[in-house]
Protein backbone atom coordinates (compact mmCIF):
# COMPACT_ATOMS: atom_id res chain seq x y z
CA UNK A 1 0.00 0.00 0.00
CA UNK A 2 1.62 3.60 -0.80
CA UNK A 3 2.09 5.50 2.18
CA UNK A 4 2.66 8.62 -0.37
CA UNK A 5 1.42 11.41 1.82
CA UNK A 6 -1.58 13.63 -0.83
CA UNK A 7 -2.20 17.22 -0.91
CA UNK A 8 -4.95 18.79 -0.15
CA UNK A 9 -7.72 18.20 -2.41
CA UNK A 10 -10.27 20.99 -3.80
CA UNK A 11 -12.91 19.31 -6.34
CA UNK A 12 -13.11 21.52 -9.72
CA UNK A 13 -9.63 23.15 -8.33
CA UNK A 14 -12.02 25.46 -6.35
CA UNK A 15 -9.97 27.91 -4.50
CA UNK A 16 -6.64 26.25 -5.82
CA UNK A 17 -3.80 28.70 -6.80
CA UNK A 18 -2.16 27.70 -9.95
CA UNK A 19 0.11 29.78 -10.73
CA UNK A 20 1.27 33.18 -10.70
CA UNK A 21 0.13 35.94 -13.28
CA UNK A 22 1.11 40.10 -13.76
CA UNK A 23 -1.78 40.31 -15.80
CA UNK A 24 -5.11 40.67 -14.35
CA UNK A 25 -6.51 40.49 -10.81
CA UNK A 26 -10.61 39.36 -10.60
CA UNK A 27 -11.55 40.87 -7.22
CA UNK A 28 -14.32 38.37 -5.91
CA UNK A 29 -15.71 41.73 -4.78
CA UNK A 30 -17.06 42.44 -8.05
CA UNK A 31 -13.78 43.73 -8.90
CA UNK A 32 -11.55 43.24 -12.24
CA UNK A 33 -8.14 45.10 -12.93
CA UNK A 34 -5.60 44.13 -16.47
CA UNK A 35 -2.52 45.17 -15.00
CA UNK A 36 -3.03 47.72 -12.18
CA UNK A 37 -5.95 49.41 -14.54
CA UNK A 38 -9.49 48.96 -13.50
CA UNK A 39 -11.79 48.10 -16.14
CA UNK A 40 -14.10 49.71 -14.85
CA UNK A 41 -12.55 53.04 -16.01
CA UNK A 42 -10.59 51.68 -19.01
CA UNK A 43 -14.02 49.94 -20.37
CA UNK A 44 -15.82 53.21 -21.98
CA UNK A 45 -12.35 55.19 -22.27
CA UNK A 46 -9.93 52.59 -24.29
CA UNK A 47 -10.22 51.27 -27.04
CA UNK A 48 -9.57 47.33 -27.73
CA UNK A 49 -6.55 48.24 -29.58
CA UNK A 50 -4.72 49.76 -26.76
CA UNK A 51 -6.06 47.03 -24.36
CA UNK A 52 -4.69 44.37 -26.13
CA UNK A 53 -1.41 45.78 -26.10
CA UNK A 54 -1.46 46.50 -22.44
CA UNK A 55 -2.38 42.98 -22.19
CA UNK A 56 0.64 41.61 -24.33
CA UNK A 57 3.37 44.03 -23.34
CA UNK A 58 2.67 44.58 -19.96
CA UNK A 59 2.42 48.84 -20.56
CA UNK A 60 -0.33 51.14 -22.17
CA UNK A 61 1.11 52.03 -25.37
CA UNK A 62 2.41 55.74 -26.33
CA UNK A 63 -0.44 57.26 -28.95
CA UNK A 64 2.54 56.57 -31.66
CA UNK A 65 3.29 53.05 -29.92
CA UNK A 66 -1.09 52.46 -30.58
CA UNK A 67 -0.71 54.20 -33.97
CA UNK A 68 2.26 51.28 -34.96
CA UNK A 69 0.08 48.44 -33.15
CA UNK A 70 -2.89 49.14 -35.23
CA UNK A 71 -1.61 49.52 -38.23
CA UNK A 72 0.01 46.33 -38.04
CA UNK A 73 -2.93 44.40 -36.68
CA UNK A 74 -4.62 45.65 -39.47
CA UNK A 75 -1.70 44.43 -42.06
CA UNK A 76 -2.20 41.12 -40.44
CA UNK A 77 -5.81 40.64 -40.81
CA UNK A 78 -6.15 38.41 -43.80
CA UNK A 79 -6.36 34.55 -43.94
CA UNK A 80 -4.26 32.29 -45.71
CA UNK A 81 -6.28 31.40 -49.12
CA UNK A 82 -6.11 27.59 -48.06
CA UNK A 83 -7.20 28.29 -44.43
CA UNK A 84 -10.14 29.77 -46.58
CA UNK A 85 -10.43 27.23 -48.49
CA UNK A 86 -10.81 24.33 -45.70
CA UNK A 87 -13.86 26.80 -43.88
CA UNK A 88 -15.54 26.28 -47.30
CA UNK A 89 -14.79 22.71 -46.96
CA UNK A 90 -16.81 22.75 -43.71
CA UNK A 91 -20.30 21.17 -43.43
CA UNK A 92 -22.71 23.68 -43.82
CA UNK A 93 -23.89 23.42 -40.09
CA UNK A 94 -20.79 23.68 -38.38
CA UNK A 95 -20.76 25.57 -35.27
CA UNK A 96 -19.02 28.69 -35.85
CA UNK A 97 -16.82 27.67 -32.47
CA UNK A 98 -15.92 24.52 -34.62
CA UNK A 99 -14.90 26.38 -37.52
CA UNK A 100 -12.70 28.62 -35.24
CA UNK A 101 -10.89 26.20 -33.18
CA UNK A 102 -10.24 24.20 -36.93
CA UNK A 103 -9.32 27.46 -38.29
CA UNK A 104 -6.65 28.45 -35.16
CA UNK A 105 -4.72 25.31 -35.74
CA UNK A 106 -4.62 25.27 -39.83
CA UNK A 107 -3.02 28.57 -39.30
CA UNK A 108 0.01 27.43 -37.23
CA UNK A 109 2.31 26.24 -40.16
CA UNK A 110 1.10 29.28 -41.44
CA UNK A 111 3.69 31.41 -39.29
CA UNK A 112 6.77 31.90 -39.87
CA UNK A 113 7.69 32.07 -35.90
CA UNK A 114 5.55 29.07 -35.00
CA UNK A 115 8.28 27.25 -32.89
CA UNK A 116 10.24 30.03 -31.69
CA UNK A 117 8.99 30.49 -28.41
CA UNK A 118 11.01 33.61 -27.41
CA UNK A 119 9.14 37.13 -26.12
CA UNK A 120 9.54 39.23 -29.02
CA UNK A 121 8.46 36.10 -31.16
CA UNK A 122 5.53 35.01 -29.24
CA UNK A 123 4.33 39.08 -29.30
CA UNK A 124 4.64 38.73 -33.12
CA UNK A 125 2.48 35.16 -33.12
CA UNK A 126 0.01 37.19 -30.71
CA UNK A 127 -0.64 40.00 -32.94
CA UNK A 128 -1.19 37.95 -35.86
CA UNK A 129 -3.74 35.72 -33.76
CA UNK A 130 -5.40 38.91 -32.46
CA UNK A 131 -5.91 39.56 -36.27
CA UNK A 132 -6.91 36.51 -37.77
CA UNK A 133 -8.97 35.03 -34.84
CA UNK A 134 -11.77 37.87 -35.61
CA UNK A 135 -11.32 36.91 -39.55
CA UNK A 136 -11.89 33.57 -39.10
CA UNK A 137 -15.21 34.38 -37.54
CA UNK A 138 -16.42 36.79 -39.84
CA UNK A 139 -15.29 35.23 -43.39
CA UNK A 140 -16.10 31.27 -41.83
CA UNK A 141 -19.91 32.90 -41.02
CA UNK A 142 -20.15 34.37 -44.30
CA UNK A 143 -18.41 31.55 -46.01
CA UNK A 144 -21.24 29.14 -44.25
CA UNK A 145 -24.20 31.37 -45.57
CA UNK A 146 -23.47 30.90 -49.00
CA UNK A 147 -21.85 34.51 -49.11
CA UNK A 148 -18.41 35.72 -50.51
CA UNK A 149 -15.52 36.96 -47.34
CA UNK A 150 -15.29 41.08 -47.89
CA UNK A 151 -11.78 42.56 -48.00
CA UNK A 152 -10.36 44.11 -45.20
CA UNK A 153 -11.02 48.11 -44.75
CA UNK A 154 -7.70 48.50 -42.96
CA UNK A 155 -9.21 52.56 -41.83
CA UNK A 156 -11.17 50.96 -39.46
CA UNK A 157 -10.61 49.74 -36.66
CA UNK A 158 -10.79 46.29 -34.64
CA UNK A 159 -14.29 46.56 -33.70
CA UNK A 160 -15.38 48.50 -36.80
CA UNK A 161 -13.64 46.23 -38.82
CA UNK A 162 -15.44 43.07 -37.49
CA UNK A 163 -18.67 44.99 -37.63
CA UNK A 164 -18.07 45.79 -41.44
CA UNK A 165 -16.67 42.43 -41.92
CA UNK A 166 -19.16 40.22 -41.23
CA UNK A 167 -22.28 42.63 -42.43
CA UNK A 168 -21.00 44.24 -45.74
CA UNK A 169 -22.00 47.81 -43.90
CA UNK A 170 -19.51 50.27 -42.29
CA UNK A 171 -20.96 50.73 -38.48
CA UNK A 172 -22.28 53.93 -36.91
CA UNK A 173 -19.61 55.77 -34.22
CA UNK A 174 -21.70 54.38 -31.37
CA UNK A 175 -21.92 50.50 -32.48
CA UNK A 176 -18.05 50.96 -32.55
CA UNK A 177 -17.53 51.70 -28.97
CA UNK A 178 -19.85 49.68 -27.96
CA UNK A 179 -18.37 46.59 -29.67
CA UNK A 180 -14.74 48.17 -28.02
CA UNK A 181 -16.41 48.30 -24.85
CA UNK A 182 -17.94 44.94 -24.74
CA UNK A 183 -14.50 43.31 -26.33
CA UNK A 184 -12.85 45.12 -23.49
CA UNK A 185 -14.61 43.48 -20.79
CA UNK A 186 -14.11 39.71 -21.87
CA UNK A 187 -10.18 40.70 -22.91
CA UNK A 188 -9.20 38.67 -19.84
CA UNK A 189 -10.06 37.54 -16.79
CA UNK A 190 -7.48 35.47 -15.40
CA UNK A 191 -7.16 31.97 -14.77
CA UNK A 192 -10.58 31.25 -16.34
CA UNK A 193 -10.80 27.53 -17.94
CA UNK A 194 -10.07 28.86 -21.62
CA UNK A 195 -7.02 30.52 -20.46
CA UNK A 196 -6.11 27.58 -17.42
CA UNK A 197 -6.18 25.10 -21.18
CA UNK A 198 -3.86 27.86 -22.54
CA UNK A 199 -1.34 27.74 -19.96
CA UNK A 200 -1.31 24.09 -19.33
CA UNK A 201 -0.59 23.33 -22.97
CA UNK A 202 2.28 26.05 -23.08
CA UNK A 203 3.69 24.55 -20.31
CA UNK A 204 4.65 21.61 -22.38
CA UNK A 205 6.49 24.12 -24.33
CA UNK A 206 3.58 23.25 -26.78
CA UNK A 207 3.29 26.58 -29.51
CA UNK A 208 1.15 29.25 -29.36
CA UNK A 209 -1.41 28.00 -31.50
CA UNK A 210 -1.54 24.78 -29.79
CA UNK A 211 -2.61 26.89 -26.78
CA UNK A 212 -5.05 28.97 -28.66
CA UNK A 213 -6.73 26.05 -29.98
CA UNK A 214 -6.91 23.98 -26.74
CA UNK A 215 -8.72 27.19 -25.08
CA UNK A 216 -10.85 27.42 -28.21
CA UNK A 217 -12.04 23.94 -27.26
CA UNK A 218 -12.63 24.81 -23.45
CA UNK A 219 -14.76 28.11 -24.41
CA UNK A 220 -17.17 26.34 -25.93
CA UNK A 221 -18.65 24.57 -23.25
CA UNK A 222 -22.09 26.04 -22.01
CA UNK A 223 -20.49 26.53 -18.29
CA UNK A 224 -17.77 28.45 -19.52
CA UNK A 225 -18.20 31.32 -23.14
CA UNK A 226 -21.02 28.96 -24.29
CA UNK A 227 -23.29 30.43 -21.82
CA UNK A 228 -24.09 33.64 -23.90
CA UNK A 229 -25.28 31.53 -26.91
CA UNK A 230 -27.72 29.50 -23.96
CA UNK A 231 -28.67 32.50 -22.07
CA UNK A 232 -30.60 33.88 -25.27
CA UNK A 233 -32.61 30.73 -25.59
CA UNK A 234 -33.61 31.26 -22.19
CA UNK A 235 -34.70 35.21 -22.54
CA UNK A 236 -36.11 33.61 -26.00
CA UNK A 237 -38.08 31.99 -23.70
CA UNK A 238 -39.29 33.40 -21.10
CA UNK A 239 -40.40 36.71 -23.74
CA UNK A 240 -41.82 39.45 -21.40
CA UNK A 241 -40.51 40.67 -17.93
CA UNK A 242 -43.77 39.41 -15.70
CA UNK A 243 -43.44 36.01 -17.02
CA UNK A 244 -39.65 36.09 -15.63
CA UNK A 245 -39.93 35.23 -11.67
CA UNK A 246 -42.54 32.04 -12.60
CA UNK A 247 -40.49 30.54 -15.16
CA UNK A 248 -37.27 30.67 -13.44
CA UNK A 249 -39.32 29.14 -10.07
CA UNK A 250 -39.86 26.36 -12.64
CA UNK A 251 -36.58 25.86 -13.45
CA UNK A 252 -35.14 25.86 -9.95
CA UNK A 253 -37.79 23.43 -8.94
CA UNK A 254 -36.63 21.42 -11.79
CA UNK A 255 -32.60 21.70 -10.49
CA UNK A 256 -31.70 22.85 -13.87
CA UNK A 257 -28.32 25.23 -13.92
CA UNK A 258 -29.46 28.84 -15.16
CA UNK A 259 -26.92 30.12 -17.90
CA UNK A 260 -25.61 33.40 -17.02
CA UNK A 261 -26.06 33.05 -13.29
CA UNK A 262 -23.02 31.86 -10.51
CA UNK A 263 -19.59 32.35 -10.78
CA UNK A 264 -16.28 30.11 -9.42
CA UNK A 265 -14.65 33.27 -8.24
CA UNK A 266 -17.28 36.58 -7.91
CA UNK A 267 -19.57 35.77 -4.88
CA UNK A 268 -20.49 39.22 -4.19
CA UNK A 269 -21.69 40.40 -8.10
CA UNK A 270 -19.46 40.03 -11.58
CA UNK A 271 -17.72 43.03 -11.94
CA UNK A 272 -18.56 43.18 -15.73
CA UNK A 273 -22.22 43.14 -15.33
CA UNK A 274 -23.61 46.96 -14.46
CA UNK A 275 -21.27 47.89 -17.67
CA UNK A 276 -22.76 44.87 -19.44
CA UNK A 277 -26.53 45.92 -18.50
CA UNK A 278 -26.08 49.81 -19.02
CA UNK A 279 -25.19 48.73 -22.62
CA UNK A 280 -28.31 46.85 -22.58
CA UNK A 281 -30.37 49.50 -21.75
CA UNK A 282 -28.72 51.77 -24.16
CA UNK A 283 -29.59 49.32 -26.90
CA UNK A 284 -32.82 48.73 -26.04
CA UNK A 285 -33.86 52.58 -26.00
CA UNK A 286 -32.03 53.09 -29.31
CA UNK A 287 -33.81 50.12 -30.89
CA UNK A 288 -36.82 49.99 -28.86
CA UNK A 289 -36.61 46.99 -27.15
CA UNK A 290 -36.55 47.77 -24.07
CA UNK A 291 -37.82 44.01 -22.68
CA UNK A 292 -34.12 42.19 -22.00
CA UNK A 293 -33.31 44.54 -19.24
CA UNK A 294 -36.11 43.97 -17.50
CA UNK A 295 -36.47 40.96 -17.86
CA UNK A 296 -32.95 40.32 -16.84
CA UNK A 297 -33.69 42.18 -13.51
CA UNK A 298 -36.20 40.48 -12.39
CA UNK A 299 -34.14 37.17 -12.72
CA UNK A 300 -31.19 38.48 -11.21
CA UNK A 301 -33.87 39.39 -8.37
CA UNK A 302 -35.87 36.00 -8.22
CA UNK A 303 -32.87 34.20 -8.31
CA UNK A 304 -30.92 36.74 -5.19
CA UNK A 305 -34.18 35.55 -3.12
CA UNK A 306 -34.27 31.42 -4.29
CA UNK A 307 -30.53 31.26 -4.59
CA UNK A 308 -28.16 33.90 -3.50
CA UNK A 309 -26.57 33.59 -6.92
CA UNK A 310 -25.53 36.67 -9.22
CA UNK A 311 -25.88 37.45 -12.33
CA UNK A 312 -22.35 36.81 -14.62
CA UNK A 313 -21.56 39.00 -17.97
CA UNK A 314 -23.44 36.61 -20.09
CA UNK A 315 -26.61 36.99 -19.28
CA UNK A 316 -26.74 40.87 -20.50
CA UNK A 317 -23.90 39.89 -23.10
CA UNK A 318 -27.00 37.55 -24.72
CA UNK A 319 -29.15 40.27 -25.19
CA UNK A 320 -26.33 42.73 -26.12
CA UNK A 321 -25.40 40.50 -28.99
CA UNK A 322 -28.79 39.90 -30.63
CA UNK A 323 -29.77 43.68 -30.35
CA UNK A 324 -26.58 44.50 -32.59
CA UNK A 325 -28.07 42.03 -34.82
CA UNK A 326 -25.28 39.33 -34.54
CA UNK A 327 -26.51 35.93 -35.21
CA UNK A 328 -26.83 33.67 -31.28
CA UNK A 329 -24.33 31.43 -32.71
CA UNK A 330 -21.60 33.85 -33.10
CA UNK A 331 -21.93 35.10 -29.20
CA UNK A 332 -19.27 33.09 -28.03
CA UNK A 333 -16.52 33.57 -31.00
CA UNK A 334 -16.97 37.17 -30.50
CA UNK A 335 -16.44 36.78 -26.72
CA UNK A 336 -13.28 34.74 -28.54
CA UNK A 337 -12.00 37.79 -30.79
CA UNK A 338 -11.95 39.59 -27.66
CA UNK A 339 -10.50 36.82 -25.24
CA UNK A 340 -7.80 35.87 -27.54
CA UNK A 341 -5.89 39.17 -26.20
CA UNK A 342 -5.79 37.57 -22.97
CA UNK A 343 -4.73 33.82 -23.98
CA UNK A 344 -1.83 35.20 -26.00
CA UNK A 345 -0.33 37.44 -22.86
CA UNK A 346 -0.85 34.08 -20.54
CA UNK A 347 0.93 32.11 -23.12
CA UNK A 348 3.62 34.45 -23.51
CA UNK A 349 3.84 34.94 -19.26
CA UNK A 350 3.90 31.23 -19.35
CA UNK A 351 6.88 30.38 -21.62
CA UNK A 352 8.66 33.68 -20.31
CA UNK A 353 8.65 31.61 -16.73
CA UNK A 354 7.51 28.59 -17.44
CA UNK A 355 7.22 24.97 -15.43
CA UNK A 356 5.18 22.42 -16.35
CA UNK A 357 1.99 22.49 -15.00
CA UNK A 358 0.88 18.45 -13.82
CA UNK A 359 -0.84 17.99 -11.01
CA UNK A 360 -1.68 15.24 -8.95
CA UNK A 361 -5.01 13.60 -8.79
CA UNK A 362 -6.64 11.23 -6.26
CA UNK A 363 -6.69 7.71 -7.01
CA UNK A 364 -10.40 5.79 -6.18
CA UNK A 365 -10.15 3.15 -8.25
CA UNK A 366 -9.47 -0.92 -6.87
CA UNK A 367 -6.67 -1.36 -4.18
CA UNK A 368 -3.85 -3.80 -5.40
CA UNK A 369 -4.98 -7.19 -6.83
CA UNK A 370 -3.35 -10.17 -8.63
CA UNK A 371 -3.40 -10.38 -12.49
CA UNK A 372 -5.36 -13.34 -13.18
CA UNK A 373 -3.30 -13.66 -16.60
CA UNK A 374 -3.88 -12.96 -19.74
CA UNK A 375 -7.41 -13.39 -22.19
CA UNK A 376 -5.63 -13.39 -25.38
CA UNK A 377 -2.90 -16.35 -24.61
CA UNK A 378 -5.94 -18.26 -22.49
CA UNK A 379 -4.24 -18.29 -19.34
CA UNK A 380 -6.76 -16.40 -16.97
CA UNK A 381 -7.86 -18.66 -14.36
C1 LIG B 1 -20.15 29.22 -13.48
C2 LIG B 1 -20.38 27.90 -12.74
C3 LIG B 1 -19.88 26.75 -13.61
C4 LIG B 1 -19.60 27.95 -11.44
O1 LIG B 1 -19.70 26.69 -10.87
P1 LIG B 1 -19.21 26.35 -9.40
O2 LIG B 1 -18.24 27.33 -8.92
O3 LIG B 1 -18.75 24.93 -9.43
O4 LIG B 1 -20.50 26.54 -8.58
P2 LIG B 1 -21.15 25.43 -7.69
O5 LIG B 1 -21.52 24.30 -8.59
O6 LIG B 1 -20.23 25.14 -6.56
O7 LIG B 1 -22.47 26.11 -7.20
C5 LIG B 1 -22.88 26.18 -5.87
C6 LIG B 1 -24.36 25.94 -5.80
O8 LIG B 1 -25.05 26.86 -6.62
C7 LIG B 1 -25.76 26.17 -7.64
N1 LIG B 1 -25.59 26.88 -8.88
C8 LIG B 1 -24.48 27.47 -9.33
N2 LIG B 1 -24.71 28.07 -10.49
C9 LIG B 1 -26.00 27.85 -10.78
C10 LIG B 1 -26.82 28.20 -11.85
N3 LIG B 1 -26.34 28.91 -12.86
N4 LIG B 1 -28.10 27.82 -11.84
C11 LIG B 1 -28.60 27.10 -10.80
N5 LIG B 1 -27.86 26.73 -9.75
C12 LIG B 1 -26.57 27.10 -9.76
C13 LIG B 1 -25.12 24.80 -7.72
O9 LIG B 1 -26.03 23.84 -8.22
C14 LIG B 1 -24.78 24.56 -6.28
O10 LIG B 1 -25.95 24.22 -5.59
P3 LIG B 1 -25.95 23.09 -4.47
O11 LIG B 1 -24.98 23.57 -3.43
O12 LIG B 1 -27.37 23.03 -4.05
O13 LIG B 1 -25.46 21.86 -5.17
C15 LIG B 1 -21.87 27.71 -12.42
O14 LIG B 1 -22.33 28.78 -11.63
C16 LIG B 1 -22.72 27.57 -13.66
O15 LIG B 1 -22.86 26.45 -14.18
N6 LIG B 1 -23.30 28.69 -14.19
C17 LIG B 1 -24.09 28.63 -15.39
C18 LIG B 1 -23.20 28.73 -16.62
C19 LIG B 1 -22.65 30.11 -16.81
O16 LIG B 1 -23.38 31.09 -16.78
N7 LIG B 1 -21.34 30.16 -17.09
C20 LIG B 1 -20.65 31.41 -17.38
C21 LIG B 1 -19.72 31.73 -16.26
S1 LIG B 1 -19.00 33.33 -16.51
Amino acid sequence: MSTETKPPYSPGLAGVVAGETEICWVDPNAGLMYRGYDIHEMATKANFEEVAYLLLNGELPSAEQLASFSKAIAAERALPEPVLEMLRLMPKNTHPMDMLRTGVSMLAPFDPDLNDHSHAANVRKAMRLLARVSTLVTDGWRISQGQQPLEDKPDLTHAGNFFYKLTGGVPQDWQIRMLDTIYILYADHEFNASTFAARVTASTLADMYAAVTSACGTLKGPLHGGANEESMKMLDDIGTPDRAEGWLKEQLAKKAKIMGFGHRVYKAGDSRVPIMREIARDLGKRLGKEQWVPICENLEKTMEREKQLCANVDLYAAPVFTMLKFPPELNTPIFAVSRVAGWCAHVIEQHDHNRLIRPRSLYTGPALRPYPGSAANGQQQ
